[in-house]
């Protein structure tokens, strides 16, 4: 197992270029995952893949080693209740003439998540008649290639309900696999952004954001700041859903809970 010396340096250095906290008690966690890509590059003591990263001047090896250490946990329809939340407001939105929409989910992983969002945009609205258009951002190139395909396994499709099935995805010549139907792929695009390091290069404003099952990995600092930033580019009345087993609390900025995990910024505009 990594000794403690080792373990706190990576532990440093991870915080330092993701925000991410890792907890002590991880050094077999951490061991694992950075083995893999020792072995990629032909090194096998994580001193020597410490000094590697250091002499790393073009970046290439920090992203590859983010990737490694990054958890990708998802699902489509992870807690289904946030998209009938979404839904509702969309709809009230759209009946009160807004037709433009603007939504970023903000640690997508390999996309289901957006494209949950986008399966529920194309099931509410006459997507004709709207411009809609949702940012997926990963700290993680390796997970946001694979969002990219839009390409996944059969098995996940229990998650998505019976209608998105039929309506949304296709199952491609590759036996055990469907893709993500093109109209609504077409609504989402994606880009690297670490959460960690605001203030973010996106104008906004966001009419919706998720940021979800991501702040479990900050500390307060890490989170206060990224939820501030997050209000910064959300319109006003616009909604923040976080993850179920995540809180606002400490929050700097004024959000107001219409459930929780589910938040709106205060302001003029109509809320839900
Ligand atoms: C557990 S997944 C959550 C995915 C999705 N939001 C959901 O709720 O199912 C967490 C994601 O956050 C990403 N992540 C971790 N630290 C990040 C950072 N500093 N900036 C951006 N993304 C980060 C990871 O790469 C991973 O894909």
């Amino acid at each position: 197992m990594l000794d403690a010396q080792t373990f706190n340096v990576f532990k440093d250095l991870i915080y330092a270029k993701s925000g991410i906290n890792l907890k002590e008690g991880k050094e077999s966690l951490l061991e694992a995952r950075i083995g893999k890509r020792m072995r990629e590059i032909g090194l096998s003591s994580p001193k020597d893949y410490f000094e590697f990263l250091r002499n790393d001047h073009d970046g290439a090896e920090m992203i590859s080693f983010l990737d490694a250490i990054s958890t990708n946990v998802t699902h489509f329809f992870r807690e289904p209740q946030h998209f009938q939340i979404f839904e509702q407001v969309l709809k009230r939105w759209a009946a009160n003439g807004q037709s433009k929409f603007r939504i970023w989910s903000a640690a997508s992983s390999t996309g289901e998540e957006p494209y949950s969002i986008a399966m529920t945009v194309a099931n509410t609205l006459n997507l004709a008649n709207y411009d809609i258009k949702i940012l997926g951002t990963d700290i993680s190139t390796r997970v946001l290639a694979k969002a990219k395909l839009g390409v996944y396994e059969n098995k996940q499709l229990a998650d998505i309900p019976r209608h998105y099935q039929l309506a949304y995805t296709h199952s491609t010549r590759d036996h055990g696999q469907f893709e993500i139907d093109q109209k609504v792929r077409a609504l989402v695009s994606y880009a690297r952004i670490n959460l960690s390091a605001p203030p973010f290069p996106m104008s906004g404003p966001f009419d919706f954001v998720f940021c979800r099952n991501v702040m479990i990995y900050f500390d307060s600092i890490v989170r206060n700041k990224l939820v501030a930033d997050i209000h910064r580019l959300l319109k006003p009345g616009g909604v923040l859903f976080i993850g179920h087993s995540e809180t606002l609390t400490e929050c700097p900025v004024r959000y107001t809970t219409i459930k929780p995990s589910v938040y709106r910024k205060e302001g003029d505009d109509v809320g839900p």
